[in-house]
């Protein structure tokens, strides 16, 4: 693995000074630049490439989110860390919104190493030789198709219309069919048949629509005449299942629509990379599900010897290139071992976790087999203190899955 080379910031050179004597002893692994001002920081980052920058947050000048919502705006590939004394919640919110991750002060260096290690998981994954090996071999990655990306367009721009979208998605016929047939799901509980486009879009919001929008586009993207043995129509209702409970299981958790919509849309996406397997490495892969039929942990170990990687990264990678958030490529690549992943917290990743494993559950149950290695990650759940809700949210999915289309 190369050095990652990090930056920290803090205006105290004491500070500094500390971590420069600490760092010594980990030159193997991490190659260190500081910097005493937010502008001196970006400086440095203009003048050379750099992995992560670990900033205060209280300095005086531009502060820690102010140099970190720059840092997102012209280099959004670093890695992004306030490291801070005490913080306020005015403060705190203002850092989760631009940092990948807070940590506190003093920090020691194993926290702050496993924090580093984690961090950079993703990135590793992402930059991954055996995943870069793996796409050199695949023909043609499938690229965002073009009514997706005038609608994506129009979505992402500030003054995006309701009534734009609608017609936009309305043009597309065999789009506006899924969609109605998405927004009708229980998964919405809506309560009321939505037959016309631009009420499913007032009903929803523009970010909802834009993840159904998004999911639909990417497994239309993929040729599926190619895998007759693949079965598309069961990774499909599964992924719309993962993605209904998410969304149930993020809002019984905080309540918050924007959470919920983001793992609503990891959910959608966390298998998607079984479809780049079964496309593009389709005899090895068929002998492969032949052979380790449904036991997940097996299967990845499999999918790495055979092919170079699993589906759950090359997912995060391909949903990497098309744009998609560090949440929504977190919850893909960590979703069969979230301890490994770099952010805790409620996640995406957190509830697509669980919605995986529900949804094999109670598909199971119906036809009386177990995956008995589907099971959770308990080490990873009790760390966030959630194995009591454990028992409700699978009986509020069971609840959603009555209703399933
Ligand atoms: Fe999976
Ligand atoms: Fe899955």
């Amino acid at each position: 693995m190369d050095k990652k080379r990090l930056l920290f910031v803090d205006d105290e050179p004491m500070v500094l000074k500390g971590l420069q004597r600490t760092l010594r002893k980990m030159r193997a692994e991490w190659e260190a630049l500081y910097a005493e001002s937010g502008e001196a920081a970006l400086d440095l980052l203009a003048s050379q490439p750099v992995d992560v920058v670990i900033s205060d947050m209280r300095m005086p000048g531009m502060d820690g989110a102010q140099l970190l919502d720059i840092v997102k705006e012209r280099h959004p590939k670093v890695v992004r860390i306030i490291l801070s004394g005490q913080l306020d919640r005015d403060m705190t919110l203002k850092s989760v919104r631009v940092a990948h991750q807070l940590l506190a002060k003093p920090c020691d260096m194993t926290v702050l190493r496993d924090a580093l290690q984690k961090t950079l998981a993703l990135n590793q994954i992402l930059a991954d030789d055996a995943i870069r090996r793996v796409v050199a071999r695949i023909d043609t990655l499938p690229s965002m198709p073009a009514s997706c990306t005038a609608i994506m367009t129009e979505l992402q721009s500030d003054e995006a219309s309701i009534q734009r979208v609608a017609d936009l998605i309305a043009r597309d016929l065999g789009m506006a069919a899924k969609i109605l047939q998405m927004v009708n799901s229980a998964f919405f509980g809506l309560y009321r048949r939505v037959t016309d486009v631009k009420n499913a879009v007032m009903l929803l919001g523009l970010d909802a629509i834009k993840a159904l929008v998004l999911s639909i586009n990417v497994f239309s993207a993929f040729n599926t005449r190619k895998i007759p043995f693949f079965d598309f129509e069961g990774l499909w209702r599964h992924s719309l299942a993962a993605g209904g409970y998410a969304r149930r299981i993020m809002t019984l958790a905080t309540g918050e629509r924007d959470r919920a919509t983001a793992a609503f849309l990891a959910g959608m996406l966390h298998d998607i990379g079984k479809l780049i397997l079964a496309v593009n490495f389709s005899t090895t892969y068929r002998e492969l599900l032949r052979e380790v039929p449904a036991t997940t942990g097996e299967r990845l170990d499999r999918e790495r010897e055979l092919i170079g990687t699993t589906h759950a990264e090359i997912g995060a990678y391909l949903m990497g290139l098309w744009g998609l958030e560090r949440s929504i490529l977190t919850a893909i690549a960590f979703h069969h071992c979230p301890q490994n992943s770099p952010v805790g917290g409620l996640e995406p990743l957190m509830a697509v976790h669980l919605a995986n494993g529900y949804d094999h559950r109670l598909t199971d149950s119906h036809q009386g087999g177990g995956h008995p290695d589907e099971d959770f990650d308990m080490a990873y759940l009790e760390d966030l203190g959630l194995v009591e809700n454990l028992a409700a949210w699978q009986q509020a999915c069971a609840d959603l899955e009555e209703d399933m289309p």
